[in-house]
């Protein structure tokens, strides 16, 4: 995996890549969007995640925007969250000769092969979102998108605040909902919250159950029920995201229990929806994840494309919301 603390600097050798822009085919079966740049179009393959949540929704949106507002060429893919879904798109995209290719990478192993394939074509492979865990770092150019670790490090720190107000004391039983198994954010938002518990709260907090609802509404319901089945006495849940958060709430609710009050509940992403969760009392607060990276990529594609130094790895800025917040902020939402 990308060392997310590593500030390294990239020298971008993509000169030849550049050339390759004038043999760059368009795929008529693809999805291109096409803006009013000059005669030759950056072309840029993308092979998005799916559409499994909010943020991914509205992830893709802010990506095609930017892409038509810059006046690339896209060709967008959705692997429907399969890694093989993803490894085909890439191959397509180097067959087809495109200038840089970004992706989201659905889970973080498994891209050696075909990120040498890019690279023997000289083609530059830009990371967005989602990070991989790659044997040679020379794989890929950069990372633009969030510090998964540090979003479940303030899942945590809030979650202090959050048992603050409601006046809980005393032991916490926690209930995780994890992201994709496998998936970056999955695996360091775990990471990072468990970071903060082990060494703030190694005595008073304790994570009594943990499953993956695969970062889908559905997903967060029916584990959620079958927490609550196995767990009956939950304090807390901590979910991965905003969508899975908002599934839990129905099974909770369907249990006869009230989000928010019975059963504490901290969430990742801050989409509208999960805004309006909270404002209803039934989120006790949110982890900012922002999905509108459109435009801060196609700014480093067109950089890694002409051949500039670009940052190893391009962070998002991102904020915490306390219930009694979400009013206010609810409609100013982006997202
Ligand atoms: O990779 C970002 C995560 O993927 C978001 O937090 C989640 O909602 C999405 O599915």
């Amino acid at each position: 995996m990308l060392n997310r603390r590593n500030f390294l600097t990239a020298a971008v050798g993509v000169a030849a890549a550049t050339g390759l822009a004038a043999c760059a085919k368009e795929d008529d079966s693809s999805s291109s969007t096409s803006g009013s740049g000059g005669s030759k179009k950056l072309v840029l393959g993308f092979s998005q995640v799916g559409s499994e949540s909010g943020w991914r929704s509205a992830n893709t949106d802010s990506v095609k925007e930017a892409a038509k507002e810059a006046g690339y060429t896209l060709k967008f893919s959705d692997a429907q969250q399969k890694q093989e879904n993803q490894i085909s798109a890439i191959r397509s995209y180097i067959t087809q000769g495109v200038d840089v290719i970004a992706f989201s990478p659905v889970v973080v192993t498994g891209w050696d092969a075909v990120l040498k394939e890019a690279k023997a074509k000289k083609i530059p492979v830009v990371l967005t979102d989602r990070s991989v865990e790659t044997s040679d770092e020379s794989l890929f150019v950069t990372l633009v998108g969030s510090d998964f670790t540090d979003e479940g490090r303030r899942a945590a720190k809030i979650l202090e605040k959050v048992l603050e107000k409601a006046g809980h004391k005393g032991p916490v039983k926690i209930a995780q909902l994890e992201g994709t198994t496998g998936a970056a954010p999955a695996i360091e938002r775990a990471k990072g919250f468990k970071e903060v518990m082990d060494a703030d709260h190694a005595d008073d907090w304790k994570i009594v159950v943990s499953q993956t609802g695969d970062f889908t509404r559905a997903g967060g319901k029916q584990v959620m029920a079958a927490f609550l089945q196995s767990n009956p006495d939950i304090d807390v849940l901590f979910a991965h995201n905003d969508d899975m958060g908002i599934g839990a709430i129905q099974a909770i609710e369907a249990a006869g229990k009230k989000p928010g009050k019975d059963i504490l509940i901290v969430t990742v992403d801050g989409v509208k929806d999960g805004f309006i969760a909270m404002s209803e009392g039934k989120i006790n607060a949110i982890v900012e994840c922002n999905p509108l990276l459109g435009p801060q990529l196609m700014e480093v594609v067109q950089k890694v494309k002409d051949g500039e130094t670009v940052e190893r790895w391009i962070k998002t800025k991102e904020s915490d919301f306390m219930q009694d917040q979400a009013k206010a902020a609810l409609p100013t939402r982006k997202y």
